[in-house]
């Protein structure tokens, strides 16, 4: 044998020799499924159990024998949540856990771009992964289903269409960096009082047609590696262990094979989370949400109690053994896939997203006489009124609030683009909440004011009186009762009579803006006589900056509601026929039924049956040029049941200044055997145009877009018929239809 030949044949030994002695488990050339099965096949009983439940507020155990890691969550949605003590909520007090606020989940529904979907996961999914996280806490994609909900800004709107379509894109982001996300709260957690005892009556048809659509396609399309189970109940069962919702639907149908998380404090019995599809439990106690001792997670429900079942023989452990298959997989999804990234914190690129997502999605809800864009060399002094034009939005909220590197206020943003040309002045218009800290993390303003409300609001008329321009920004807070986790909003209105205030601007001073800083919608009795209004949501770090250059016209508006605006909260179903928030029952449980009585007529749904005109309609925002929709074209009228059409509409930019309009296309079943809402959201695009240029817009119909859930037969169901395409701006403004005949009746069981 020659000296090549030999040195060749000792490394091919080496390798058979190295490779044999990697265990199963450890090897990336194998097959999850098979490092799945070796590595349950060296458990013991307890390692298996220990698996299930936390070991801190954040983490659960791996299984240190065999080198499996521990797994880290964090919160979610919008940022990574700042370190907290091992058994408690009190601030672990590291410097390094500073992060970049991207704009609330409802910001970047409106923008209604996919592409900046990808963008917020990919970025917050490297945030995560530097800071070491495996498990992200979001995104949220329960329905907007009433604007007192207090979480509605950690959500992404009213529809489960465009919910579904902006989910998706943010869990492959997230994951591409081996960062799980916890697609949460599954499901029907659509409000937040009683939100532990809420048991939400919903028939079938609501619930697979509006409540579930966006869980399916995080799933499905997502790919999403963990669920949240919520926290309150449905058919008088808890959601983190729901027969329903995780075995039957989530895990039966949909073919989840990934992880379902209880939320925090979300557990509440052993027999029922062993059988009823829960896989790991979180936060059950130890001076947190819950009642209990401290370093108690052995007495979680999915720990000692089920070990102790498992020993008496009075439970098998085929469950035990799908749960660890789960978070085994989990495991070789993220902390065990040593090709995943490493991520990146705070970086400029991060901060540029931020930006951009906002400015992307602030609406331009009114902008009579063009009043909009403020042109820096025609106005010589600007007054801004209004706390939120310097109150700190991202400490606060609950669960999502965060410790960022910093935060860019709208007065500093607007101090920041016009401050060089024009004397900006402020005054504070209202006092709201001068509060300041969440879980220990302090903004460090004072917001604190000693003067009268009637010194305050007069101080701003007058500054109002003397300005060329005025910006007031307001709206609601991250405080309780506002947009903040386990409360909701009192009422429609805005609080701290800013009504009076905005009111009070409108007749001082003609040139008046008001930007709304909400994650859900808000009342504006005032509207008729305020020129110019913006939706301004929650934008996180760079929001000054977001704001200033929608103002400034440096960017052109192109977001668009997720949510109706209602005039008042009897135009919305959950308050006019619907339960909110439920009625307790009286057979001394603390259980609170609320009934969905409203069914599928959610948002604009509800307006479209009942002829109801919504303040700003689903689908709206205007921009700083204007489109002509030309008209539209068929390939056919005619649909088989297999088949599918494609529409084609003419959409031209006739303004002056490049812009991006969103295409919507809805769709009407003429005659249905259901009941059927008068439109539905079935499609959208987003398109950007310069002046003068157009574009041709297309929309592919098939049958699954047709169909409605069909209770008795449980399965998805299109009727043959006459249908209407109908294109417009907004769900209000529809520019033009066209009419097709589905040729066949057509069912499918999943609408896939
Ligand atoms: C919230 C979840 C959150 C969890 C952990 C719960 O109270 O409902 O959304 O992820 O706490 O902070």
């Amino acid at each position: 044998m020659n000296k090549l030949l030999l040195s060749f044949t000792l490394m091919a030994a080496c390798v058979t020799v190295a490779s044999s002695s990697v265990p199963v488990y450890l090897d990336e050339t194998r097959t999850i499924d098979e490092r799945v099965e070796d590595a349950l096949s060296r458990m013991t009983t307890e390692e298996k159990v220990a698996m299930l439940h936390a070991q801190s507020k954040f983490s659960s155990a791996g299984v240190p024998r065999l080198g499996i890691p521990e797994f880290w969550t964090t919160d979610g949605p919008h940022g990574i949540r700042p370190e907290v003590l091992w058994d408690e909520w009190d601030q672990a007090g590291w410097t390094n856990d500073s992060c970049v606020a991207f704009p609330a989940l409802t910001c970047l529904a409106a923008t209604w771009n996919p592409d900046m979907a990808l963008l917020y996961g990919k970025n917050i999914g490297e945030e995560a992964r530097y800071r070491k996280k495996d498990i992200l806490l979001g995104p949220g994609v329960n329905i907007y289903r009433t604007p007192l909900n207090g979480r509605n800004f950690e959500y992404m709107g009213e529809d489960p269409y465009l919910a579904s379509m902006m989910v998706v894109p943010y869990i492959k982001g997230v994951q591409s960096n081996g960062v799980a996300t916890c697609v949460k709260h599954f499901a029907l957690n659509n409000h937040e009082v009683n939100r532990h005892t809420t048991n939400a009556i919903v028939d079938d048809r609501a619930l697979y047609e509006i409540y579930l659509p966006a869980f399916k396609a995080a799933v499905q399309e997502g790919g999403a590696w963990t669920i949240m189970g919520s926290y309150n109940l449905y058919k008088g069962q808890h959601v983190c262990h729901n027969q329903y919702l995780l075995n039957d639907i989530l895990k039966g149908e949909w073919g989840f094979d990934g992880v379902v998380v209880s939320d925090w404090g979300g557990t509440h019995d052993t027999e029922q989370a062993i059988a009823n599809g829960l896989d790991m439990e979180f936060g059950s106690w130890t001076n947190g949400l819950s009642n209990g001792a401290s370093n108690a997670y052995d007495n979680y429900y999915l720990a000692m109690p089920y070990l102790k079942l498992i020993k008496d023989g009075k439970v098998g452990t085929k469950e035990l053994d799908d749960k660890v298959r789960r978070i085994l997989r989990l495991a070789f999804r993220t902390t065990m896939n040593t090709r995943r990234p490493f991520g990146s914190l705070c970086s400029p690129e991060h901060i540029a997203a931020a930006r951009n997502i906002g400015e992307e999605g602030i609406v331009l809800l009114k902008n009579d006489r063009n009043i909009l864009p403020i042109n820096p060399d025609r106005v010589k002094k600007i007054a801004v009124i209004g706390e939120n034009a310097l109150k700190m939005m991202t400490v606060g909220g609950g669960s999502s609030s965060l410790k960022v590197k910093y935060e860019l206020s709208p007065l500093d943003g607007i101090r920041k683009r016009f401050g060089d040309k024009a004397e900006i002045v402020y005054a504070r218009g209202y006092v709201g909440d001068p509060s300041g800290e969440y879980n220990g993390v302090v903004t460090g303003q004072n917001l604190n004011d000693d003067r009268t409300a009637e010194e305050i609001f007069a101080e701003a008329v007058e500054t109002a009186k003397n300005a060329d321009f005025v910006i007031f920004v307001g709206g609601l807070n991250k405080s309780a009762h506002q947009d903040c986790e386990d409360s909701d909003r009192a009422g429609l209105e805005l609080p701290y009579n800013q009504d009076r205030v905005i009111s009070a601007l409108a007749k001082a001073n003609k040139n008046l803006v008001v930007i709304n800083i909400s994650g859900n919608a808000v009342a504006m009795p005032w509207v008729k006589d305020v020129p110019a209004i913006v939706q301004a949501w929650y934008l996180g770090t760079e929001c000054g900056n977001a704001i200033a250059s929608v103002l400034a016209g440096d960017v052109n508006p192109s977001g668009k509601l997720p949510m109706t605006f209602p005039v008042a909260l009897t135009d919305v179903g959950a308050h006019s026929v619907g339960d909110y928030p439920g009625t307790p029952r009286n057979d001394g449980s603390d259980i609170v039924d609320c009934s969905y009585s409203e069914g599928i007529y959610v948002g604009y749904r509800w307006n479209d049956k009942n002829d109801i005109k919504p303040l700003f309609p689903f689908g709206h925002g205007l921009s700083y040029t204007t489109f002509n929709y030309g008209k539209p074209s068929i390939s056919s009228d005619r649909m088989a049941a297999d088949g599918k059409i494609t529409i084609s509409i003419p959409v031209s930019n006739t303004g002056s200044r490049t812009g991006a309009e969103v295409v919507q296309l809805y769709i009407t079943d003429v005659k249905s055997s259901l009941p059927r809402p008068v439109k539905e959201l079935k499609d959208f695009k987003k398109v950007s145009l310069e002046p003068n240029q157009s574009a041709e817009i297309q929309f592919e119909i098939t049958p699954d877009k047709l169909m409605y859930f069909d209770n008795e037969r449980h399965e998805w169901v299109a009727e043959a018929g006459d249908f209407i395409a109908l294109i417009g701006s907004s769900s209000s403004y529809i520019k033009n239809s066209v009419k097709f005949k589905l040729l066949s009746d057509t069912t499918n069981a999943t609408n896939k």
